[in-house]
């Protein structure tokens, strides 16, 4: 690698983030590799030294930003600036040369597996060289990528995301995935503890967990035996100052026993899943290669519903898959019906080359994609709005995160996610505080923290509350 030469020139490095939150962990992680090598972050684009696009390949649409964006930065350093421009993320691995073909401006390539190589790939940059860098190394990037600084890590806030996992070996018919992050791994154990007791020293008070198929963790211990997402939650439910452990995204088949007894037994682990079930036909999740039924997943809610009765879930659905009818797509209205989500991610089927939905013959005009998906919306949006305003009277604990829009508000977020808004003092930003929720508005909910109920929040381990900086 190398050397760090931070003390020669300072430069910016303007990160733009497309797509899922491990995409949010990595632009974090690349800026974590850059700063040793005198890289500051900057938001304003016109500063930076370097630009790098963190791309999303999982729907056309967001492939397509990408082409566009870099068009608009190519206008720019044909008007006179300069930066190095780079394209990291899925877009990047999928189409490789492709990129540095369609789009001359590009200088770099690299692929998620690269990330901890940055430094170098930028040196060959700087001696002329086009890289373009798709290969899946050999070495561990994540024992190569070094840990944020605490100082970044309080910058960043009290929320952070922890990729446990990559990849995926479930090539549901309609996914990239599989293909531009790889078969699926697991970091080690010891690897995630280090860097959750990093990140809670630096003031971090809920960490979500990340990976494509978060719930296939399986990591070693340091015994060689593997350890599934369950057995990882109550560890990390151990650790003191941790307040809150979230997970996401996770796949029905792999919600193994101790991972619902964790929901039944950890406070700490909050009772909001994201569980997609992307169609509720089972000829449709046939051909999705889904590997489970409707009714599968239904006694799986019924399951974990038992088990912590206060769960809240959340799902992705995708209307217009190859071959489904109206009557496959009722049947996806009906288990939106029959679950009750909190709320929904709703996708039009989009052709990915190189996954076998693409190939499929009957595909579904677009006109019919574009009513059923209006149609699904509607429904997901009532449920959601309803499940805000039964919340209307419960008390939630509330992690407390920044001071709010008006004078003497605090903003934080409920167990479900919820943006709460209440009066109170910025000192208790980093606390988590009992709120009895008054109303509902368009993307938040207002509550009051209650101070005379006596009640005590249920994941609270300890008194001293982290300073938000
Ligand atoms: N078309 C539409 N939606 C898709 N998703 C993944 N691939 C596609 C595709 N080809 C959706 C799925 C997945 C979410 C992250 O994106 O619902 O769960
Ligand atoms: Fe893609 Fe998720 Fe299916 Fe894996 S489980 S192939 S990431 S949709």
């Amino acid at each position: 690698m190398s050397e760090p030469a931070a003390e020669l020139h300072p430069k910016k490095l303007f990160i733009k983030t497309y797509g899922c939150q491990m995409n949010v962990y990595d632009s974090d992680r690349m800026a974590d590799a850059l700063a040793p090598h005198g890289y500051e972050p900057t938001q304003v684009i016109e500063d930076a030294d370097l630009v790098v696009l963190n791309t999303c390949h999982i729907r056309e649409r967001a492939a397509e930003k990408v082409f566009s964006e870099l068009g608009r930065l190519a206008e720019m350093r044909a008007e006179g600036r300069h930066f190095t421009i780079g394209v990291a993320g899925c877009v990047a691995q999928a189409e490789g040369e492709e990129i540095a073909r369609r789009s001359k401006a590009v200088d770099l390539v690299f692929g998620p597996q690269s990330y901890h190589r940055l430094p170098d790939l930028l040196a060959r940059v700087a001696s002329g060289e086009k890289v373009v860098e798709t290969e899946f190394p050999a070495e561990d990037k994540f024992e190569h990528l070094p840990s944020p600084p605490l100082e970044a890590t309080r910058r960043r806030g009290l929320t952070a995301f922890l990729t446990v996992q990559e990849g995926c070996d479930k090539f549901c018919s309609f996914c990239v995935v599989p293909y531009t992050r790889g078969a699926e791994t697991s970091r080690p154990l010891r690897q995630v503890l280090d860097e959750a007791r990093a990140l809670v020293a630096g003031g971090v008070r809920e960490l979500t967990l990340l990976g494509q198929n978060v719930n296939a963790y399986h990591g070693a211990d340091a015994d060689g035996r593997t350890v599934g997402l369950g057995e990882l939650c109550f560890r990390l439910a151990e650790l003191p100052g941790l307040a809150r452990i979230r997970y996401t995204t996770s796949h029905p088949s792999d919600m193994s026993d101790e991972l619902i007894a964790a929901h039944r037994d950890l406070d700490k682990l909050m009772p909001y899943l994201h569980l997609p079930v992307q169609s509720g036909s089972d000829r449709i999740l046939a051909a999705m290669n889904r590997r489970h039924t409707r009714a599968d997943y239904l006694r799986l809610i019924e399951r974990i519903r038992t088990a912590r009765p206060d769960m809240a879930l959340s799902g992705d659905f995708i209307v217009g898959f190859p071959g489904e009818t109206e009557a496959d797509f009722d049947e996806t209205l009906s288990i939106v019906r029959e679950v009750g989500y909190a709320s929904a991610y709703t996708f039009k089927y989009s052709i990915r080359p190189g996954t076998p939905g693409a190939q499929m013959a009957v595909q579904v005009e677009e006109a019919v994609k574009v009513e059923r998906l209006a149609r699904l919306n509607e429904l997901v949006m009532s449920q959601t709005r309803g499940f805000a305003r039964d919340c209307v009277g419960r008390i939630f604990d509330v992690l407390i995160e920044k001071p709010g829009r008006m004078p003497g508000q605090i903003g934080g977020r409920s167990p479900y996610l919820q943006a709460v808004h209440m009066l109170g003092p910025e000192s208790l930003i980093g606390t988590l505080q009992p709120v009895e929720i008054t109303g509902v508005s368009t993307n938040s909910i207002e509550g009051k923290i209650v101070t005379h109920a006596g009640h005590k929040p249920a994941s609270v381990n300890e008194s001293t509350p982290v300073a938000a900086e």
